[in-house]
């Protein structure tokens, strides 16, 4: 069979790339990989406390390498809110990887996470994390090779519309 690149989903916190992710590579009997997931397992400590003890720089420098070290083909990748941060890792979306930009409203993400406890970033005032949306919109959408709104569609809906525009990008 012919190799298909990689899935690469990426988006706010709170957009749904893992779980989107999850359902997509079932679908196409597919690996799943999750850069926050793969952090854990190698540092062994959950993401707010590498925040805690080494800073987001340290945490910034660990996701940007375990993402590389992805598979490029055959795989869906879900990405942590901020692997768009860095210009390195935005060339390699762009080069190595078909990626999906799940774009969710501000108020949306608000909704799906109010009672969120385990992201840092999350955890500020609230004009900090509107500042930080809005700053990283642009950066999603100079990466994406599809832009798919998710505020209220359901998971069904949302594996449509990829699994739509896989199909479209092989006839193109
Ligand atoms: C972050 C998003 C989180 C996680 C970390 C930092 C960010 O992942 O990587 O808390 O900078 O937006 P999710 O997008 O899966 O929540």
């Amino acid at each position: 069979m012919d190799k298909m690149k990689s899935i690469c989903l990426i988006g706010f916190m709170g957009s749904g790339k893992t779980t989107l992710g999850k359902a997509l590579a079932d679908e196409l009997s597919v690996n799943f990989f999750d850069t926050d997931e793969e952090i854990v397992k190698w540092r062994n400590m959950d993401i707010p406390g590498i925040f805690e003890s080494e800073g987001e720089k340290n945490f910034r420098e660990y996701e940007s390498e375990v993402f590389k070290r992805l598979p490029v083909n055959d795989a869906v990748i879900a990405t942590g809110g901020g692997i768009i941060e860095s210009r390195n890792n935005r060339e390699w979306l762009k080069q190595h990887l078909m990626t999906v930009y799940l774009k969710t409203s501000f108020k949306e993400i608000q909704r799906r996470l109010s009672f969120e406890q385990n992201r840092p970033l999350w955890n500020q005032e609230m004009n900090e994390k509107k500042r930080l949306y809005e700053s990283r919109q642009r950066l999603y959408e100079e990466c994406a090779n599809q832009i798919i709104h998710t505020d209220e569609k359901t998971i069904e809906e949302l594996l449509r519309s990829v699994q739509n525009s896989i199909n479209f990008s092989k006839q193109g």
